[in-house]
């Protein structure tokens, strides 16, 4: 049974590579759009980005529709020292040719809920949740719609990334993942506490690029780039990628494992802004609003990731 997306997304090397196992996958995902969200990078190259990563992949056929340019309330925090000036850095790839769509994002989310028969769209969110919870609070009526949405973001027992407490797609737009978390949507959560689990190590980098291939050398030469920030920063054997791991859900949910959880967003604190507060214990009555994710299959993870690429 083919799965409908739409992929929302900041690229990003890891967005791209999570677009990439996406595009490669078209038997179990049906990708209806991508909309480009400002966080890595400033909205103009969020949707660069996500075009140059389509004719990548030769498919120049996929919408793509640019949706936000800022958070809801606060101004926009952006992430060039860890994806660089581009948000792309790392290969050198043509500047796209493909058209962005002239339809705003948020209308493309809004209009697509309420043409498709309800329950048949997941929402894969890979950055800030502005777009999304801008279509929420404009349409109501579409949040019932929603079959699912997957996304990566927040943190619990691994911490934060951008601050102490919070991990960075969460803390750009902690209203709009408020009102995310309290929509009531089915939620798979893919929080740094699984991702940092998904690192690529040289040997899989390695892998990469025995494909032989443009996508398997431009993967390559992404994860090297993207990989100094975390390497010098946790000392981590590798670049964790984040974002793949809500596309690996979409096709193996059972590389990974995790609890129905109660999640809240911290929005009022400065010292806590964007923080998960996960109930992973239990310890409070708050009813569970998402699976948080805790662990991967990460031998799993890389396989299939490499499987998959070697076909585009
Ligand atoms: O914190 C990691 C997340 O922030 C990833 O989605 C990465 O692409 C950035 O958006
Ligand atoms: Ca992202």
């Amino acid at each position: 049974m083919t799965r409908r997306i739409i992929i929302d997304t900041d690229p990003g090397q890891d967005d791209a590579v999570a677009i990439l196992l996406a595009l490669a996958s078209p038997e179990e995902l049906e990708i209806l759009g991508i909309t480009a969200v400002a966080g890595n990078v400033p909205l103009p190259l969020t949707a660069r980005n996500a075009r140059i990563v389509c004719e990548l992949a030769g498919r120049r056929d996929i919408k793509v529709f640019a949706g936000r340019e800022k958070p809801l309330e606060r101004r926009l925090v952006t992430a060039e020292h860890v994806h660089g000036k581009t948000g792309l850095d790392g290969p050198v790839l043509p500047e796209p040719t493909m058209p962005l769509q002239s339809r705003d994002a948020v209308d493309f989310l809004i209009d697509t809920l309420r043409q498709e028969p309800s329950g048949t769209v997941t929402l894969c969110p890979l950055g800030p949740l502005t777009n999304i919870a801008a279509a929420f609070l404009r349409a109501p009526d579409v949040i019932g719609r929603v079959q699912r949405i997957v996304l990566m973001g927040g943190a619990y027992f691994e911490v934060g990334n951008i601050t102490p407490t919070a991990e960075f797609n969460i803390f750009v737009d902690p209203e709009a993942a408020h009102v995310v978390f309290r929509s009531g949507v089915p939620l798979t959560v893919m929080p740094l506490d699984v991702t940092h689990k998904a690192l690529v190590t040289k040997a899989r980098n390695d892998a990469f690029r025995a494909l032989g291939t443009p996508v398997g050398d431009a993967v390559a030469q992404m994860t090297d780039f993207f990989e100094r920030f975390d390497r010098e920063k946790y000392g981590s054997d590798g670049a964790p990628l984040h974002d793949p791991c809500v596309t690996a859900w979409l096709l193996r949910p059972e590389l990974f494992s995790g609890r129905d959880i109660n999640v809240e967003i911290e929005t009022l604190s400065d010292l806590t802004r964007g923080m998960t507060v996960a109930d992973w214990w239990g310890v409070t009555d708050r009813p569970a609003n998402a699976t948080f994710m805790g662990d991967v299959d990460a031998d799993g993870f890389f396989a299939l990731l490499t499987e998959r690429l070697g076909r585009l």
